[in-house]
């Protein structure tokens, strides 16, 4: 995985599971991650927050109110509290495996970023993972350092040159925040990163990226009103990772503009349309 080179054509658009396969079931619990790597998506992707005692947990929002039973924020409880909550039962219609009893707890347990490492590297393939901080500024930097311990511990830190056959999964750092990234840069510079972007910035329309960015990661709304800054990133020599592409149009769109993965809470639809 070479950071920043643009891969040569044909090109094989990357599927990743957002918050797993949180279409079919609860977001970032374990059974979402196992059915997307059912599914065949080639890597998923988590939001990570850290919690009163220094935990980097699964959450994608600010506070546990909308996925679990639990009221308060990630940030003001410990991994104990989160650990007695049910992150499953606001889900409406969890699917269930035809290969496999659910287990419930995996339909409803905070995921801690140990275990989320921990199923990608026992997939037995290759599955990615892109890992987004949330709010990081605030915590001046220990998000970043607790993920790369964490990274570091399990050798996902300096991913190698790619061989095809090699298994082992390789990891992305996503954020919105230009700064949060750079701090992984400084610390991890073999780190592939992902700038997000929710609208293009004039000083972003060149395809440029703040320093520390590797990779342009725009939502789907900027490629509808901006078609050209795909190729404009590829000449500025970024990939691109969209985001959160669920719908059959955006798919056909991503694929017509070439870009780099699709970000999607579907992704066996994803990977059917795209024939795979
Ligand atoms: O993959 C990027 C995307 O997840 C960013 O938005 O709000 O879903 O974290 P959000
Ligand atoms: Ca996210």
């Amino acid at each position: 995985y070479e950071v920043g080179a643009v891969p040569s054509s044909p090109r094989r658009i990357q599927v990743v599971a957002h918050r797993g396969a949180s279409r079919d079931a609860p977001e970032h619990t374990l059974a979402a991650y196992r059915k997307a790597i059912e599914d065949g998506a080639d890597a998923l992707e988590c939001d990570v927050r850290l919690t009163a005692d220094g935990h980097l947990v699964c959450v994608h929002d600010r506070r546990v109110n909308r996925t679990s039973n639990g009221r308060g924020a990630v940030s003001a409880l410990e991994l104990a509290d989160l650990a007695a909550l049910d992150f499953g039962s606001w889900k409406e219609d969890p699917y269930e495996s035809p290969d496999r009893e659910a287990d419930p707890a995996e339909l409803s347990a905070v995921l801690t970023l140990e275990r989320l490492l921990e199923l990608v590297t026992d997939a037995g393939r290759r599955v990615d993972l892109a890992i987004e901080t949330k709010h990081p500024t605030r915590w001046a930097g220990q998000v970043e350092e607790r993920l790369l311990t964490l990274l570091r511990r399990f050798g996902l830190d300096r991913p190698e040159p790619a061989a095809e056959d090699d298994e082992r999964p390789r990891v992305r750092v996503m954020s919105f925040s230009g700064r949060s990234l750079r701090r992984i840069q400084v610390a991890a510079p073999a780190l592939p990163t992902v700038f997000l972007m929710n609208y293009l910035l004039p000083r972003y329309r060149d395809g440029r990226l703040p320093a520390g960015s590797h990779i342009a990661g725009p939502g789907i709304r900027i490629l509808r009103s901006h078609p050209g800054y795909v190729a404009r990133s590829h000449r500025a020599g970024h990939r691109v990772h969209v985001w959160t592409v669920d719908e059959p149009a955006d798919v056909e769109l991503c694929v017509r503009l070439g870009v780099d993965a699709i970000i999607t809470n579907r992704p066996r639809q994803v990977l059917a349309q795209l024939g795979r």
